[in-house]
């Protein structure tokens, strides 16, 4: 069997590659040991998380707003089982859908777990494949963190969250990062008291200071507590009852908390193993991603890779981003993926949604910039909607009034940021966005006023 492209890995960014490269006339074949396509975010990561999110947010919504607004009646129950056989349902669909787009864009999908035999090669179980170009998409894994056993039951990472036979009366997350934010609330909402243990002393280290502030103060509004500046040195189970060590950093004092279970979220790395990139000599990065350069080509000649597996965010959309480029660099065509204007998303209620700089990353650079805020109470759609707390921040140049960054904590943020996204493509000023006209009663308005209020002011604040 031969082929133009042999992409590895059918995540994000593999099944994307390989159907935008089958579009552009090459005959390509994925390789994908799972079961269903889709990779770590439509199994067990994005798409399952946020049918969770969708679920408990409903539920919020029943619990304290319902009555507000006039809807009476019992309270809806948890059914632990159910709400999990929707989600189970949620990723068929989606998992499914892969399938059909393979086979409506002649992908073949080689069932099995890929190794490069050589530069061409690749083998999977018994059968030897030929290919012109190889790309690697083979995402990342869980990073474990000495002293924690992770058994995916009672401690576990986000694959053995989402399954978790009962909802537990205690969580503790380590890491108060993007998954124990959106996986801890999650739980919170179901009933559950967490605790979520930090090493810094801020949580979502990387966004905007002022967001992860406020932020974290909403989580706190909905029950999640916050143990900041302790290092976890381990967490044991025994007989499904968990208990974690950690030391504050600021006195070194031990401490010790229990829980009926605990989510391991402290950060992902590479997934390669089994891939023979040793024996090939691929160069690897000091952090073990796969070095490549502007092209995604790795060191050895006819093998490129994309997404989770190389430098920069662990992100499904920048894996797809590179999935795309890298098809339309192998077509002869100028793939490119502009890492400036990447947005970054915290799926929990309310969203948190970034992109571009952050005032500390401009404060480093020392770069002259202007702030236009406004808050979602000064929108009558958010309030209407119980959905006043939160803002819109815009960062623009001093001088030139062009947009630098956005960060957004409120209702729906991680679709507004995307008109932002699309003015900085563009090289927007501030002001060309604060001269759109945005429809009213939307939460885009918000995004317009914080334009506004970079130049003459918002109206509504
Ligand atoms: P993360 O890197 O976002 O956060 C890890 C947190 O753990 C950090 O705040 C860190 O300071 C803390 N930490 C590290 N060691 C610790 C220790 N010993 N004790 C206490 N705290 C400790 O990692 P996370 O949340 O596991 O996510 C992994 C990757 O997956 C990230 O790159 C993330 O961007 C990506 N992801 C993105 C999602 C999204 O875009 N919505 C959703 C889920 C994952």
């Amino acid at each position: 069997m031969s082929y133009d492209l042999i992409v590895i890995g059918a995540g994000p960014g593999g099944y994307v590659c390989a159907i935008r490269a089958a579009q552009l006339g090459l005959k390509v074949a994925c390789v994908e040991g799972r079961d269903t396509l889709g990779g770590t975010c439509l199994n067990v990561g994005c798409i399952p998380s946020k049918a969770l999110l969708h679920a408990t947010h409903q539920l919020h919504e029943a619990e304290h707003n319902f009555e507000a607004m006039g809807l009476t009646g019992a309270k809806p129950k948890v059914d632990w089982k159910k709400m999990l056989g929707y989600k189970t349902d949620v990723i068929g669909q989606n998992t499914k859908g892969i399938e059909f787009l393979f086979k409506k864009n002649k992908v073949d999908w080689i069932k099995g777990w890929a190794t490069i035999a050589g530069p061409g090669k690749v083998q999977v179980g018994e059968q030897s494949y030929e290919t012109k170009k190889i790309v690697i998409a083979t995402g990342s894994e869980s990073s474990p963190l000495p002293g924690v056993e992770v058994d995916e039951k009672t401690i576990v990472t986000s694959t053995g969250a989402l399954e978790l036979g009962k909802i537990p009366k205690k969580l503790v997350v380590i890491g108060a990062g993007v998954i124990g934010l959106e996986m801890g609330s999650v739980f919170a909402r179901l009933g559950a008291e967490v605790t979520v243990v930090e090493y810094l002393d801020r949580i979502i280290p990387g966004n905007d200071g002022e967001v992860a502030k406020t932020f974290q103060r909403m989580l706190g509004k909905q029950g999640l507590s916050f143990i900041m500046g302790a290092a976890v040195q381990s967490a044991t189970a025994s007989k499904g009852k968990a208990t974690v060590s950690y030391s504050l950093r600021k006195d070194d004092s031990a401490h010790e908390i229990e829980a009926d279970c605990v989510l391991l979220a402290t950060g992902r790395r590479p997934f390669t193993a089994g891939l023979g990139l040793e024996a090939l000599g691929v160069q690897m990065t000091k952090r073990g991603q796969i070095a490549t350069d502007a092209h995604y080509k790795t060191s050895v000649d006819g093998i490129y890779a994309i997404g989770d597996a190389i430098e920069g965010p662990m992100l499904a959309h920048k894996a797809e981003d590179e999935g795309m480029a890298v098809a339309e660099v192998l077509a002869g065509q100028a793939g490119h993926v502009n890492y400036g204007v990447i947005p970054g998303v915290i799926y929990t209620w309310p969203e948190v949604a970034s992109v571009g700089a952050t005032e500390e990353s401009l404060k480093d650079e020392g770069r002259a910039y202007k702030v236009g805020k406004f808050s979602f109470m000064g929108n009558g759609r958010a309030k209407a909607n119980f959905a006043g707390d939160g803002f819109v921040k815009i960062l623009a140049d001093k001088e030139t009034d062009r947009i630098l960054g956005a960060h957004i904590i409120g209702p729906y943020a991680g679709d507004l940021i995307h008109e932002i996204c699309v003015a900085m493509e563009f090289g927007a000023a501030a002001e060309d966005l604060a001269r759109t006209c945005h429809a009213h009663p939307t939460y885009s308005e918000a995004v317009r006023e914080a334009a506004l209020a970079c130049g003459d002011g918002a109206i509504h604040a």
